[in-house]
């Protein structure tokens, strides 16, 4: 039986994992088959289980279900604990293992595909939401020289500094303490783009050769990166590299192979 992966969420129908597994699967040779599978809001668990037990081995978990999965899961990986949720599922026989791999995605997309280290490197997380708490681990992981987190809701910024403090340099504030700061990695984790709201950045925020990445992205350039090219950034990425990488980690995982994303982001390129 050919092994069956999909992805779970509600509403699932607009993902664009079915696509790139589907691509993922013919570049690397593997024999799987990848769907969309919509629960019902009340029914993750049992859906889960009735995809088991038909050859599921493992599943990509989006909104609204990162939290059940978490909860379903026998055993979480230490980067799925640290973010708080669960994207990706893998089924070893009756043992479920709960993994998150959006940090893996940005970092490696990041390093990787645009050929950017991190290492020494001041960077700027803007957001203390779910999606920066995703990202840290694995940005700290990287050891960068300093990174400052920034929210417009200031507390929650300072408590995922708190969070994470034993993993390497991390400061927290207000958007305003950037005033007269400059950065060489600017990461927009809020959801300000989607709405296509500015954020209150000052000028001079981008350091010489600086990197703007937005974990969103849209047919457009967003909001964040529009305003970054205006304001010096030298080099500009949105959220479907890490998309894609993400995608590419839970392959990773599902079959010990990490496809290449390059091909698989040109082709998902309006
Ligand atoms: P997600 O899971 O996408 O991170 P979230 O947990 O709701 O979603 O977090 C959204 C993030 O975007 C938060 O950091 C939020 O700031 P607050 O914590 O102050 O709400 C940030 N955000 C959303 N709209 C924003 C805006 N217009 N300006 C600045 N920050 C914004």
């Amino acid at each position: 039986m050919t092994d069956r992966y999909a992805v779970i969420g509600h509403p699932v129908a607009h993902s664009k994992s079915p696509r790139i597994h589907a691509a993922f699967a013919r570049n690397t040779g593997e024999d799987l088959v990848y769907e969309a599978l919509l629960a019902p809001l009340d029914g993750f668990a049992g859906t889960v289980r009735a995809f088991r037990e038909t050859g599921g081995r493992g599943l990509n978990v989006t909104v609204p279900f990162k939290l059940e999965a978490f909860a379903l899961a026998d055993d979480v990986t230490d980067r799925a604990r640290e973010a708080g949720a669960v994207n990706t599922l893998r089924f070893d026989g009756a043992h479920v293992l709960g993994d998150n791999t959006d940090g893996a995605g940005l970092v490696g997309d990041i390093r990787l595909r645009l050929g950017i280290t991190l290492a020494a490197k001041s960077v700027l997380l803007l957001g203390a939401g779910g999606a920066a708490r995703g990202v840290l681990g694995p940005l700290l992981a990287e050891r960068p020289a300093a990174l400052f987190i920034v929210n417009r809701t200031v507390a929650k910024a300072h408590a995922l500094a708190r969070q994470f403090e034993a993993h390497g340099p991390v400061r927290a504030g207000a958007y305003a303490d950037l005033a007269g700061r400059s950065f060489d990695v600017v990461i927009n984790a809020t959801s300000a783009s989607l709405a296509g709201e500015a954020l209150p950045l000052p000028p001079g925020l981008y350091a010489p050769n600086a990197l703007a990445y937005d974990m969103v992205y849209g047919d457009v350039p967003t909001r964040f990166l529009a305003d970054a090219r205006a304001a010096g950034a030298a080099t500009l990425a949105d959220g479907l590299g890490m998309l894609v990488a993400q995608a590419a980690e839970s392959f990773l995982l599902w079959r010990g192979v990490r496809p290449d994303t390059r091909p698989v982001i040109a082709a998902l390129r309006p």
